[in-house]
């Protein structure tokens, strides 16, 4: 018999860790959590879980089989969720070794310890009579580039990454869909678009231009600041998440966005506007004054857009956040929570990695 159990790789990240936080709040069973503790893993962001029965957390890479073996036979959990992985597009520029380490590699052996697994659990069923279900949780980068004139990205849009990100991350989906094929394991794959909210590492656009704001540093904008990105709350990807997990046909992928495309220039004005509201400078100016234009990124994709259509009409779900009310409760967020801030600006919360599992 299958337990009520997920194992979620990724989730001392920014999305791992608001689905494991919202899963056990919504109380739907037991969660073991499994991360690397990248400079992207940060224990503070389960903070409020840790100690929750309901919840495990093992520090461990996603490419190590023993591990993986030892913890789906000890759990024997329903499904395996896979949000770990590299995901900053611009650090996959510079070094794009780790980006095939973890996403390529990595999901491999994790399908490879997947398949192995159900391939002993296959007629079993957890208590509510769910089978075993692979989700990767993809992202809307694989599509590359979208063209003047074109429609939004569908499921079947064809791939054509431009990153080596991006390229790892379509690297992965297709092993995921080749499982499928070839052993009939019961995957999903979701695309997701940008999201922001709670926990995210401030070295993506909107976290990053929002500390740097209240620290009176300058605002990056790569190039002209036009390229389009359509934008959704976390907790919306979350719930999407969930929907694709208990409603979604395996073999197929599930496109998530939020019907919210802006371009860089406009997000980042909005930021400042919701701050000098929330938080204004003391001169009286307003953040407005802290844009910089920068390098454009190499290879920079122009638009991204998402048609979430199939998700809304198959599955019924909706994003529940707009962009202006999403980013005006990211805002809250963030300044109220100065203690997460400043661990992340001093790297305290490596410190405590490096203390309590790398013997330093
Ligand atoms: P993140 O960088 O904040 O978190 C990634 C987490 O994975 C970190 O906790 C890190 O320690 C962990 N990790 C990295 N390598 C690992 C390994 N080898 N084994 C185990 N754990 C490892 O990323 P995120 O923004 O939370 O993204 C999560 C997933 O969602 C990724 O797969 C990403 O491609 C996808 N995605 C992200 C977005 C977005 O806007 N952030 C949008 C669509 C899809
Ligand atoms: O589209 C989904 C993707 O969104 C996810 O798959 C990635 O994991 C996630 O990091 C995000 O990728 P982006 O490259 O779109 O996110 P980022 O926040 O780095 O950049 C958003 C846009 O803002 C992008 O067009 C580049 C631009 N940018 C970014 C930074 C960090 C700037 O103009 N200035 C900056 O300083």
């Amino acid at each position: 018999m299958l337990e009520n159990t997920i194992l979620v790789t990724g989730s001392a990240g920014f999305i791992g860790s608001n689905f494991v936080i919202d899963w056990i709040k919504a109380g739907l069973g037991k969660v073991v959590s499994l991360d690397k503790l990248t400079y992207a893993g940060n224990l503070d962001n389960l903070a409020t879980v840790i100690d929750h029965p309901q919840h495990e957390f093992v520090r461990g890479d996603i490419a190590d089989r023993a591990l993986v073996n030892k913890l789906l036979l000890e759990h024997k959990p329903r499904a395996i969720l896979n949000f770990a992985a590299e995901s900053h597009v611009d650090r996959s520029i510079h070094g794009p070794e780790d980006f095939i380490q973890t996403n390529v590699v990595g999901t491999f052996h994790l399908l490879e310890e997947a398949r192995a697994y159900w391939d002993s659990c296959k007629d079993m069923q957890d208590p509510a009579g769910n089978s075993f279900k692979f989700l990767h949780i993809s992202t809307d980068e694989v599509y590359g580039t979208l063209e003047p004139q074109s429609p939004a990205f569908s499921e079947m849009t064809a791939y054509a990454p431009n990153s080596p990100y991006s390229a790892s991350k379509a690297a992965s989906d297709h092993l995921v869909r080749a499982y499928h094929h070839t052993y009939g394991l019961p995957v999903l794959t979701t695309n997701c678009s940008n999201n922001y909210g709670p926990h995210h590492f401030p070295e993506k656009l909107i976290p990053l231009c929002l500390l740097n704001a209240l620290a009176g540093k300058p605002l990056p904008i790569y190039g002209d600041g036009q390229q389009i990105r359509d934008w959704l709350y976390v907790k919306d990807h979350c719930s999407a998440i969930r929907k694709v997990l208990e409603a979604g046909k395996t073999g197929e992928t599930y496109n998530v966005g939020g019907w919210n495309e802006k371009t860089n220039l406009e997000v980042v004005k909005v930021l400042c506007q919701i701050l000098n509201e929330m938080q204004p400078r003391a001169d009286g100016l307003g953040y407005e004054s802290q844009i910089t234009y920068v390098q454009d990124r190499p290879g920079h994709d122009r638009h991204y857009a998402i048609d979430a259509s199939k998700i809304e009409r198959e599955l019924g779900w909706k994003p529940s956040e707009t962009f202006e009310t999403g980013i005006r409760k990211t805002v809250q967020w963030y300044l109220e929570h100065q203690d997460w801030v400043q661990n992340v600006l001093n790297g305290d919360y490596r410190q405590w990695v490096a203390k309590h599992y790398d013997g330093n």
